[in-house]
């Protein structure tokens, strides 16, 4: 790998920021030029985030636009609060120098963002690059090696579930509300309707979901209002090309030994990806191996295996690794012409599968895409 410099500037500094801070120190060659984040003290743990993984110390900003008028950037990361990816994004798609972007998901939070976003972004002469990372878990590029090269026959049915831990505390409380996040199955679960588009390689005709905030956050009181994200439900997926997908997804099973349980079977074969939870959520903190399950139908006798993941590269986040390999993506993008692999378009269409499970979750009803 090339160490030729790449600088970026981070726009919001907070849990996620501080993830791209040491996913960065694992690549040689980037340069954390400069950090933007309203709160003081965010900025000041971020400054020492770099200083201790990067050995660099970069400037500190309140606010993006004098971080972008400052200059000296090739690349931002914006991992501020849901709603406010738009209007980051707008200064940065009207500023007179074009820079590289990787935008954490979800790209936007509402169907009128979605049309403005993509009208903004016509002819964006720089990468626009969405943080859908989890198409970057090792098992899970296993999986989509499996279905893509045919070994499981033609794929019919891809059911991810994911049981964790709850919503964490944010700064200011940002993700207690679905009109900052976007609802669950926006914020957290484009993420997966990604990876269904992505792996069943066909278009989401209708969706439907069941879902509700049931046990979470029951006892918390934010201005007199109780959180209204859902915590738990079913979304089933029908896509044009006939296949099906499902989500399920419990936000109060953190007890459960693998976090996300991802099955995709076909005419021929049954093949899963299992992949436990951040490490420092589980007793001894330790790092815990994925596993890859093949399960023909003749003959019968599922082949089970660990995947391996270099320990470095798991520690430096929270999403098995995938962090990593979506940087060395933007990097290749930035520096060598690379495939922007998650486009403006795709972070969008993710976000509309959410918005009519939302949709779907509170009027019963099936939404047609
Ligand atoms: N890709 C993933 O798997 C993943 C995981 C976690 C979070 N995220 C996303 O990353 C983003 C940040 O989440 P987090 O967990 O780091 O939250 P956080 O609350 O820990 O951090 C958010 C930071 O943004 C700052 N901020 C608020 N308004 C801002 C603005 N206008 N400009 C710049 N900074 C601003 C806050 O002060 C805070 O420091 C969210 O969009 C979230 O959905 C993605």
């Amino acid at each position: 790998m090339s160490a030729k410099p790449l600088r970026y500037g981070l726009i919001g500094a907070g849990m996620m920021g501080r993830e791209h801070i040491r996913n960065l120190a694992l690549i040689p060659g980037s340069e954390l030029v400069a950090i933007a984040d309203p709160t003081n003290e965010q900025v000041a743990l971020s400054i020492a985030e770099a200083g201790k993984h990067l050995g660099q110390m970069p400037r500190g900003f309140a606010d993006h636009r004098a971080m972008l008028a400052a200059g000296g950037l090739d690349a931002v990361v914006i991992a501020s609060p849901n709603d406010t990816h738009i209007h980051v994004l707008e200064d940065l798609l009207k500023a007179p120098t074009p820079l590289g972007i990787l935008v954490e998901k979800p790209v936007v939070t509402t169907p009128a963002d979605c049309d403005r976003l993509a009208s903004l972004a016509k002819g964006y002469p720089a990468p626009i690059w969405v943080a859908m990372e989890y198409r970057y878990m090792p098992p899970v590029v296993e999986l989509r090696r499996a279905v893509s090269t045919g070994e499981i026959g033609t794929l019919r049915m891809f059911a991810i579930r994911e049981h964790r831990f709850p919503f964490l505390e944010k700064v200011g409380d940002w993700n207690r509300f679905a009109e900052r996040t976007g609802g669950t199955l926006v914020e957290k679960c484009c993420h997966f309707f990604d990876l269904m588009r992505l792996v069943v390689g066909s278009e989401p005709v209708r969706v439907y979901a069941s879902g509700a905030a049931d046990v979470n956050h029951r006892d918390e009181v934010y201005g007199g209002r109780v959180p209204d994200i859902l915590d738990n439900a079913f979304v089933i997926v029908d896509f044009a090309n006939g296949c099906r997908a499902s989500l399920d997804l419990c936000m109060f099973a953190e007890g459960s030994y693998f976090q996300e349980e991802i099955a995709a079977t076909g005419s021929r074969a049954k093949i899963e990806a299992l992949i436990p939870g951040p490490a420092r959520f589980w007793p001894g903190a330790e790092e815990r191996g994925s596993e890859i399950v093949f399960s023909p139908r003749e003959p019968k006798g599922p082949v089970r295996r660990t995947v391996h993941v270099d320990e470095s590269v798991l520690k430096a986040g929270d999403h098995h690794g995938s962090t990593y390999f979506q940087h060395l993506g933007f990097r290749a993008a930035m520096l060598e012409g690379g495939p922007v692999d998650v486009t403006l378009q795709d972070g969008i269409r993710a976000v509309r599968i959410g918005l009519a499970a939302e949709e779907s979750a509170r009027s019963g009803r099936a939404i047609a895409l």
